[in-house]
């Protein structure tokens, strides 16, 4: 059952308060250039944010606290190169219940606080030949195969009806990852990330399926995310750590632990890519203060 639009744009104007109020401690009125998702596993990015100060999810009300392993809950503020930046450290999956508006939470209190981009990072499986696990992936597209979308329902706030996403993955901040990676002497792959609902990894003959429609990675997260995102003019740019091969590429199994062990072996590579080009990403068209 959907809310009404009035009511979830009440809760995410109470958090976005709520967080306001670290972020001036901590920023003296800034507000971040970007909202940075750290994915499964990755949440090592945080310890990159300078100084930061760390605001639990249970301390933001309304805040939809995630309940997977490997994900932690909470936010992040401080600087990264300089820059203003908000962390996420865990977040909401479609696979873990309750409406999907749950999971683009965060999407709108980025919004209501004014930031204007979106760096989102996340464990996917590798679905194109030649590509292996510990390597990563621009995203330069999506498949949305969830079958919903964080959008379904009354208009929320300021939101789009209906968002164009022929540009979703933002050319100009793809352009500057694929940059920074480069100078890092990252490898890094650039494809279409399929969105699966999940929680069930996907058998041999959907992935099968999955790479006849063009997928060339395969997740659980993110495709929300960047609709809702796209809803309301926010900037995304997205990061895959390839954590496995996807289901039947190998004739073994895959599992949860083999995905987290493999983010922790890219994860330096993964740090630094995310870290050096989310502070070069362009800030706010206009001062905020
Ligand atoms: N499938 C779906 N989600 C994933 C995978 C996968 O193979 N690896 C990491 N997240």
């Amino acid at each position: 059952m959907t809310r009404a639009a009035a009511d979830i744009q009440v809760g995410v104007d109470a958090a976005a308060a709520a967080l306001r109020a670290r972020i001036g401690d901590r920023l003296d009125g800034d507000a971040p250039h970007v909202a940075i998702t750290m994915g499964s596993g990755l949440g090592g990015l945080g310890e990159e944010i300078e100084d930061p100060v760390r605001v639990p999810y249970e301390d933001l009300p309304g805040w939809p606290r995630p309940t997977v392993i490997g994900h932690a809950g909470h936010a992040l503020i401080g600087t990264l190169g300089g820059r203003p930046v908000l962390g996420l450290s865990g977040r909401v999956h479609l696979y873990e219940g309750g409406p999907p508006e749950r999971v683009v939470f965060y999407v709108r209190v980025a919004a209501a606080l004014g930031i204007p981009v979106l760096f989102l990072s996340n464990a996917a499986g590798a679905i194109r030949e030649g590509w292996h696990p510990g390597e990563l992936m621009l995203v330069s597209d999506h498949l949305n195969l969830t079958g919903t979308s964080p959008l379904i329902g009354p208009v929320v706030g300021t939101e789009n009806r209906f968002p164009d996403l022929t540009f979703a993955y933002d050319r100009e901040l793809r352009t500057i990852v694929r940059g920074t990676a480069s100078e890092l002497g990252q490898t890094l792959h650039e494809g279409v990330y399929a969105a699966m609902h999940g929680p069930a990894f996907e058998t041999p003959a959907e992935i099968r399926m999955l790479r006849a429609l063009g997928a060339d990675a395969v997740g659980m997260s993110t495709v929300p995310e960047v609709i809702a995102a796209r809803a309301l003019g926010i900037r995304c740019v997205a990061v895959s750590c390839l954590t496995n091969y996807a289901a039947g590429v190998l004739d073994e199994p895959l599992n949860h632990e083999e995905v987290l062990e493999t983010t922790k072996l890219a994860q330096a590579g993964f740090q630094r890519l995310v870290e050096l080009s989310a502070a070069r990403c362009p800030g706010p068209a206009a001062p905020t203060r």
